[in-house]
């Protein structure tokens, strides 16, 4: 398969070194114009992968079967709206992001759309990327039914396994939103590791309970109990996690509040829903975003 990779982080120098090693054609696709991108992997056990892959060849994207889609959340609209003039109008982009919403910012994308949800985990260390624990992928149609869902499926999961196809994506995707609705603002308001929310069990419960009010209008009904008991589990299980809302926060990079929280405040509001406590927690990571560019920007805040 020929694939042209958008997001050479860490995430995506996971999938480009995994999709190569198995044979396919791929390229990678840097904001700034340039003919090679270097994949560095560094595997918990060892192993590395390390090999310089062709980037940003518009011949390639006008010929590639997929568009992988591997941007924070609010890096995807404008991305993928300009490469979609180019790549094939029947290659599917997948966009695999933490929360929800950029699928709406591509409005006139003739190309399907696919959505995907992961739990692989991969960070920067220096120059190279660190693939810290595998995971499962969850993809499915981001709106209109895909009938290659299955083939595409397969070849990704030889690549990097678990990967699983789901008609409906979206009880998926609203479980792993339900997941960074908690934590993700939580740790990087109090500046602690994953496992130490331990200590904030209230606060953990009040957003559950808002979350899965939010999902039973949406129509995925889960049990608030439920679902803080499955977090709470994810909480154990990654306790020595910086989540990635914490590392923005001291990178004093964007986080991805608003395809998060944002979102679920949206929907709440669409469905006449009061949520308080995330509203809270929204509204205090956007105020630490707007502290730091503040500190960025003296001169234009002054002329203002
Ligand atoms: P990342 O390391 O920041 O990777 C994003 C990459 O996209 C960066 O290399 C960035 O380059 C590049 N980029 C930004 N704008 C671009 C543009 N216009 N054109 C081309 N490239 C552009 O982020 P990540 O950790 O891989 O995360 C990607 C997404 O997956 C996020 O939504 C994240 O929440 C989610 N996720 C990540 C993990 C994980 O373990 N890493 C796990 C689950 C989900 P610059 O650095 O130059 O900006
Ligand atoms: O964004 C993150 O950091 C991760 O999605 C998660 C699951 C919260 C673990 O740190």
């Amino acid at each position: 398969m020929k694939i042209t990779l958008l997001g050479c982080g860490a995430l995506g120098q996971v999938w480009l070194s995994a999709l190569h090693q198995q044979g396919h054609e791929v390229q990678g696709w840097l904001r700034e114009r340039q003919p090679c991108c270097h994949v560095d992997v560094r595997k918990k056990e060892g192993a590395v992968f390390s090999h310089t892959l062709t980037a940003n060849d518009a011949d390639f994207l006008a010929s590639s079967d997929l568009l992988l889609v591997t941007l924070k959340a609010w890096q995807v609209a404008s991305a993928v709206n300009r490469l979609a003039t180019t790549l094939p109008p029947s290659s599917p982009i997948l966009l695999i992001h933490n929360g929800m919403n950029p699928v709406d910012e591509l409005h006139n994308v003739p190309q399907p759309l696919l959505l995907g949800v992961t739990t692989h985990a991969a960070r920067h260390d220096d120059d190279a990327i660190v693939h810290v624990a595998s995971g499962i992928t969850h993809i499915g149609p981001a709106k209109h039914p895909y009938r290659n869902g299955h083939n595409l499926t397969a070849i990704l999961h030889q690549a990097l396994p678990e990967v699983i196809w789901h008609e409906n994506i979206y009880p998926a995707a609203w479980s792993k939103l339900a997941v960074n609705c908690v934590i993700n603002p939580l740790t990087a308001l109090k500046g602690c590791r994953n496992g130490d929310l331990r200590h904030y069990p209230g606060e953990v419960a009040a957003i559950c309970q808002e979350v899965a009010a939010v999902m039973a209008c949406e129509g995925i009904p889960v049990s608030a109990e439920n679902l803080l008991a499955d977090i709470n589990k994810i909480i154990a299980s990654t306790a020595e996690n910086i989540s990635s809302m914490l590392q923005d926060i001291r990178m004093q990079r964007r986080t991805e509040i608003d395809y998060i929280s944002g979102f679920l405040l949206k929907r709440a509001q669409a469905h006449g829903l009061a949520v308080p406590v995330n509203s809270h927690l929204y509204a205090q990571v956007k105020y630490k975003e707007k502290t730091y560019e503040r500190i960025r920007t003296p001169l234009s805040r002054t002329r203002q």
